[in-house]
């Protein structure tokens, strides 16, 4: 059986493209993305789904409220019989509707080691902080602010003479690594979530 994949992302879509480029390149298997969806027009996400011969959708968020405008995301991933919602970098929450009918298929990547620095700009906290280790989490969604179960996590020193700039680019290739890794567990049905513990089964 195939994994039929959706990506919401509002930005550049880096981690979208390491995602397309694990499926084309075979260490996903048994999986592809059937959309890019996104809350910004000019979104560089939707050109690289383009890019790749993927189907993208802009819906405008200007037009509706949270709730109107999930069920607009909704009807698009039944339209795509979709199986796996991926979040990568969608700057919006999402509203229960969603999550309640996605239930542990929804994944995001958070720019910091959870429960540490929610929300935005998480480089940026953890830079101004002070931490010695930050890093990056790739979690199930729930329908609280970055607080689903954690799948997996890598560890990103601070160093000194780092910026917040240079640090943020140190955690993006990170991200990189283990969000294809997360997804190929999904794919491979190996998440077992038992509380907030997921195991690989
Ligand atoms: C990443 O840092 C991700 O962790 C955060 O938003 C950023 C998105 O980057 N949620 P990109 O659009 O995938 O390049």
């Amino acid at each position: 059986m195939v994994v039929k994949i959706a990506v919401l992302a509002s930005g550049r879509g880096s981690n979208l493209q390491t995602i397309i480029n694990s499926i084309e390149n075979g260490y996903v298997k048994n999986a592809e993305i059937n959309v890019v969806i996104s809350n910004k027009r000019d979104a560089y996400a939707l050109e690289r789904g383009r890019n790749h011969g993927i189907s993208t959708v802009f819906l405008d968020p200007s037009r509706c409220d949270n709730a109107k405008y999930d069920l607009k995301i909704l009807v698009v991933l039944k339209q795509y019989e979709i199986d796996l919602l991926l979040l990568a970098g969608y700057f919006q929450l999402l509203g229960p509707e969603i999550i309640e009918a996605y239930r542990n298929r929804i994944l995001n990547i958070h720019p910091s080691l959870l429960p540490s620095f929610k929300g935005l700009h998480a480089q940026k906290q953890a830079f101004e902080y002070g931490v010695k280790i930050t890093g990056c989490t790739i979690h199930f969604v729930d329908e609280g602010l970055d607080s689903g179960p954690i799948i997996l996590q890598s560890c990103v020193p601070v160093l000194q003479g780092d910026t917040e700039e240079t640090l943020t680019a140190r955690i993006l290739e990170q991200e990189h690594i283990i969000y294809p890794e997360a997804v190929k567990l999904f794919v491979e049905g190996k998440l077992k979530i038992e509380g907030r513990t997921v195991g690989f089964g």
